[in-house]
């Protein structure tokens, strides 16, 4: 706890996804807990309204426009990061897409698109992150996968995969980097109430994006000394 009462003052948080759904309650919970938050999406007029929101309510906010598909547009927004004050504390690897639909239809641009976001982009930001993390001793990244990275459904052939993909290897880069104080944190909620896809469901006793904001200030504000290394968040009573 700061002077001022909040737990992530003087921390530098990059969120990726950041300019709708659950990566910007991510951010706006992250920067009332006094963090500055590192923007990234491609779509320049969500991140601005996102980061206007943020500062509106007296955070510090810095957008970068990134495709996490592309490696040189993610190292720059590291770099960009790293320019805030010279670390970056937290990596929320958010942004994900999903094409849901059997795979007898599904298109290999579809498949192929899921696994760039979903899994390479979430390595790109993990490699570009690590060597400061690993120098400064510290270091929390969290990553967003899901419940269908748990189990498995029609439809989610390839969404559900990329989100196993992903929980191994994050499982992986846990063992890897403790070593250096570095939290790696899974969270992996079921259905939220986002426009992520056309099938999601919605209402008041489905999961909402602030809940797994809550989840990702919880797991990072923790003593250091303790790591929720994979965090199931799902509705109490869905019915
Ligand atoms: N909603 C659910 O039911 C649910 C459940 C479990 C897990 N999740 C996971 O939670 C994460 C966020 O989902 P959400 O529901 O918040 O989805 P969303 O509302 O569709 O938001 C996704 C965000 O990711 C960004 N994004 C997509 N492709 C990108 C790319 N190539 N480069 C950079 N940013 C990109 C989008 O911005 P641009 O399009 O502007 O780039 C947007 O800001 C995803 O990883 C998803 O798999 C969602």
């Amino acid at each position: 706890m700061t002077m001022n009462g909040k737990k992530l003052s003087g921390k530098v948080a990059v969120v990726t996804g950041a300019g709708k759904g659950i990566g910007k309650a991510i951010a706006d919970a992250l920067a009332a807990e006094g963090a500055h938050v590192v923007l990234a999406a491609r779509t320049p007029a969500d991140l601005e309204k996102a980061a206007g929101a943020i500062r509106s309510a007296g955070g510090a906010a810095t957008t970068v426009r990134t495709d996490m598909t592309d490696e040189a547009q993610v190292d720059r927004l590291i770099g960009e990061a790293l320019k805030v004050n010279g670390s970056v504390d937290i990596l929320v690897n958010n942004a994900g897409i999903g094409v849901f639909k059997p795979v007898v239809t599904m298109g290999i641009s579809e498949f192929d698109a899921m696994w760039n976001v979903n899994v390479r982009g979430v390595f790109l930001a993990t490699r570009a992150v690590l060597p400061s993390m690993i120098r400064s001793r510290r270091g929390a990244i969290v990553n967003i996968a899901s419940l269908a990275g748990k189990n498995t459904f029609k439809g989610g052939a390839g969404y559900g995969a990329t989100k196993w993909a992903l929980r191994g290897f994050a499982g992986s880069l846990m063992l890897e980097v403790r070593e250096h104080n570095i939290r790696v944190v899974t969270i992996c909620p079921g259905s939220v109430d986002t426009n992520f896809s056309p099938g999601g469901k919605k209402g008041a006793q489905i999961t909402q994006p602030e809940d797994v904001a809550s989840a990702v200030v919880f797991a990072v504000t923790a003593p250091e000394r303790s790591m929720f290394s994979e965090i199931d968040l799902r509705p109490t009573n869905p019915a």
